[in-house]
């Protein structure tokens, strides 16, 4: 018997390019049950949906991957959009979810929610010494947000959840549209496309890639995420709420 045998597991965002992988290997583990929640039977920006998404599904153990997720060119022309979704899913999520008795939560952070001049490699304590590259801010934001919201649900409650931040993830699944695709598959198609082409230049946009964040492939990323919810090694502690 391991940590996931007799533990009913909610997944959110598993319809996703990270969610996809992430299902695969947790089923992989044999839980007594996993339900995927889908955005068409419930969108997690509306707090009705989340209490009949938890009353309709009770698990003992959340996995919570969904978000809106974007590219420059989408975080510039939406910025509102990613901000307030990511912030409402996130608050409706971890209330009801320790509203319901869930016994772990786990979410996923943003390796763009880390100041842009934190020194590479990233470190965990550098988290909050500084503000975001401006252009992902809203959405990054939003992110970081949930560290602080999971670490007061920990002290007021006693509640058990966490976050996991990968830097940038790749691989198979991933969002290649241009108008919304994050910085690895954006450069992979477009320098694929040029090859085909042969043309003599490339346009890249941002340079987050050489700032030094990690990427990860999406499998290598699941892997982790199931491993950490298991341990629930808190990655941010509660102490570092007070530097804020
Ligand atoms: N990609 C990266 O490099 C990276 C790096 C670090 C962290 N992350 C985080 O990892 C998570 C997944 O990212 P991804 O790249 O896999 O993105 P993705 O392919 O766009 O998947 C996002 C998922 O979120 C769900 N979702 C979005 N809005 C929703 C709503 N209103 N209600 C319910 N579900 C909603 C979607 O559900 P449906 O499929 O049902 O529509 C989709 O499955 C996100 O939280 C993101 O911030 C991503």
């Amino acid at each position: 018997m391991n940590f996931w045998t007799d533990k009913r597991v909610m997944l959110t965002g598993g319809g996703g390019f990270i969610g996809s992988h992430t299902e695969r290997l947790l089923r992989q583990r044999n839980p007594k049950s996993v339900f995927v929640a889908r955005r068409k039977e419930y969108d997690l920006t509306r707090e009705h949906d989340v209490a009949r998404l938890f009353h309709e599904h009770p698990a003992d153990v959340v996995v919570h991957l969904a978000g809106l997720v974007g590219g420059i060119l989408a975080l510039k022309t939406k910025p509102v959009e990613y901000c307030s979704a990511n912030l409402l899913m996130n608050t409706f999520m971890l209330h009801h979810a320790w509203k319901t008795g869930v016994q772990r939560f786990l979410a996923i952070g943003a390796g763009c929610g880390y100041p842009q001049h934190a020194p590479t490699p990233l470190k965990e304590d550098d988290l909050w010494n500084g503000f975001p590259q401006p252009d992902t801010a809203p959405y990054a934001l939003a992110k970081r947000a949930f560290t602080v919201q999971s670490s007061s649900y920990a002290a007021q409650y006693g509640f058990k959840s966490i976050t996991a931040i990968p830097g940038n993830v790749y691989g198979p699944n991933d969002n290649f549209d241009l108008t919304t695709a994050n910085v690895v598959p954006a450069l992979v198609r477009k320098f694929v496309e040029a090859a085909d082409k042969t043309a003599p230049s490339v346009e890249v946009w941002s340079f987050a890639l050489m700032n030094g964040t990690a990427s990860k492939k999406a499998s290598a990323s699941s892997t982790v995420m199931l491993r950490t919810s298991a341990m629930l090694r808190p990655l941010y502690r509660t102490s570092n709420v007070s530097r804020l």
